[in-house]
């Protein structure tokens, strides 16, 4: 197995990167290294499987560079690489998110289609913000697309680009919606990620809304766990949700941040943030059915593991 990861510098990429060198696949990981963040951060997400004999980085965007060469002898790929938050996508920035998460993912495609019969497996990574608010929860996979946000809306054009291009192109495409997804490595602009950081700071978070909002918060283990899977398992549909198994309110989340870190948190409540989903709630039977997924990591733990690991990086950069 020769895996193609892009996005591989990031947050589920580089976990993904490690799951896969530790089972002895061969990965090239192609990353931009934009700056939404520090890069820094990105490289020492790669730290680990720089040293590995299996891995090779490349360092390129894929909205501009040669994609053919990248493939070459690729057997399947996982394409993460993406602009990803959901409340930065309005005004000027969209320009950003259709080129890196409409325009790119089209340039992948059509190198893949190149390859023909040679790639297994084209998994790209969607979201639960496709759903903006769903008529049901657990939410399953047919329920309508209506995004809230114009990020939303990039990963139903990238759906729409993979149902494409396996319909008519044959490339052998899967979508998987993560649905919130924590644990070290964790974006710095994510909830979980910005809340443990107040704490340690002594800070209040910021909460948008009355933090009666509830997620489907998804540990990064579990959510490349069913990434890998989809990278070999004979699926028996176009997309798939990812989600950790439970729902909590944000309140709730607080409270347990709170334990985790042993830390008092306080709240300063702002406005809810247009293009943010209420609740999400993954309907998870078709992963279950078709991935053998479960998730296995619970918030009390997955949390308990972020907090190591933001401690950690807080002592290595003092
Ligand atoms: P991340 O920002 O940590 O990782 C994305 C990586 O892609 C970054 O390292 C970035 O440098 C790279 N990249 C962006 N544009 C590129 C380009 N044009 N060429 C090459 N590399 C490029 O984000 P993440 O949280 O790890 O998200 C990974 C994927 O999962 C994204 O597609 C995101 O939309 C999706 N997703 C994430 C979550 C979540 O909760 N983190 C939930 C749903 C979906
Ligand atoms: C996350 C990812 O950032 C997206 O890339 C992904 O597409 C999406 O999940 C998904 O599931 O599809 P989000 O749910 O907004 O998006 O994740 P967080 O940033 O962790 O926010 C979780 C909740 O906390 C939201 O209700 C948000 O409004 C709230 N929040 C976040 C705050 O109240 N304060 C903050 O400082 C940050």
């Amino acid at each position: 197995m020769r895996v193609l990861v892009t996005g591989a510098a990031g947050f589920i990429g580089s976990t993904l990167v490690d799951a896969l060198l530790r089972e002895g696949a061969e990965v090239v990981g192609v990353d931009a290294f934009t700056d939404l963040y520090d890069p820094a951060r990105k490289r020492a997400n790669l730290a680990d499987a720089l040293r590995r004999p299996g891995f090779r980085l490349v360092e390129a965007d894929l909205r501009e560079a040669p994609l053919e060469p990248l493939l070459d002898g690729v057997t399947h790929v996982a394409h993460l690489a993406a602009v990803p938050g959901v409340r930065a996508s309005w005004g000027t920035s969209f320009r950003a998110y259709a080129e890196h998460n409409i325009q790119a993912t089209q340039r992948l495609l059509e190198a893949a289609q190149a390859r023909g019969g040679a790639l297994a497996r084209f998994v790209a990574a969607s979201s639960s913000s496709i759903y903006g608010t769903p008529t049901r929860f657990p939410t399953p996979e047919d329920e309508p697309p209506r995004p809230l946000s114009p990020y939303g809306v990039t990963k139903v054009a990238t759906e729409a680009l993979l149902l494409a291009y396996h319909a008519s192109r044959g490339v052998p495409t899967v979508a998987l919606r993560y649905f919130t997804v924590y644990g070290p490595r964790q974006r710095p602009d994510m909830g979980i990620h910005r809340f443990f950081e107040a704490a340690r700071a002594g800070q209040p978070v910021t909460v948008y809304g009355d933090g009666g909002q509830t997620r489907d918060f998804t540990f990064v283990d579990d959510a490349v766990r069913a990434t890998r899977a989809a990278l070999t398992a004979p699926v028996t549909a176009p997309v798939y949700n990812i989600g950790g198994g439970h729902r909590v309110a944000l309140h709730a989340l607080l409270e347990e941040i709170a334990s985790a870190s042993g830390l008092p948190v306080a709240r300063r409540h702002e406005a809810p943030q247009p293009g943010d989903p209420r609740d999400t709630a993954a309907e998870t039977e078709r992963a279950r059915r078709d991935l053998d997924y479960a998730p296995r990591t619970d918030l009390r733990e997955g949390l308990r593991r972020q907090w190591a690991w933001q401690r950690q990086q807080a002592e290595v950069t003092a």
